[in-house]
């Protein structure tokens, strides 16, 4: 397998995670089951901390190669986006009981990061045309934002260097 092949793989299967949990929250938030979407935001935090690092450290800056720079920039404020809705998600979770209007709300909240999923691995397309060097390189980092293994909001309010708009 070459080293495109292994990325395009290995980045698929990390949006079909993402995807999953996402349609998973869906349908537990629709049916108000607290502890399952407790349990679905923990893994959509784990799951979207290193991959959302790596992207943005070492993925979404080779994207000039293809894209324009308001492009690139639309993909950093789609995380932007997604980690301040992740965080409401949080927020509307914690209810002692989710309202019919909260059930809503958060599916409204999920559906709107979707896309983001799709946009973002049909990224494959291009970066499979990148020398190996470079894609090798993304591997790496992700390697080390896996084993940094920090979850979404750590790594957001810790060591991302981007303020979220207000
Ligand atoms: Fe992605
Ligand atoms: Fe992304």
């Amino acid at each position: 397998m070459s080293v495109a092949e292994e990325f395009v793989c290995i980045f698929r299967e990390e949006h079909r995670a993402v995807r999953d949990t996402i349609l998973g929250l869906v349908s537990a938030f629709r049916s108000k089951k607290r502890a399952e979407i407790q349990s679905l935001l923990n893994r959509l935090a784990c799951l979207t901390g290193p991959h959302f690092r790596y992207e943005e450290e070492a993925l979404y800056p080779e994207l000039t190669a293809f894209f324009t720079d308001e492009y690139v920039e639309k993909l950093y404020s789609d995380h932007d986006m997604a980690i301040a809705n992740a965080k409401r998600l949080i927020e509307l979770a914690g209810a002692e009981e989710i309202s019919d209007d909260q059930s809503r709300q958060a599916i409204r909240i999920l559906q709107s990061i979707m896309p983001h999923v799709s946009d973002c691995d049909g990224l494959s397309i291009l970066i499979e045309t990148l020398p190996d060097e470079k894609i090798q390189k993304v591997l790496d980092i992700r390697q080390m934002a896996r084993e940094e293994n920090l979850g979404l909001t750590g790594w957001a309010d810790g060591i991302r260097n981007r303020l979220l708009p207000t």
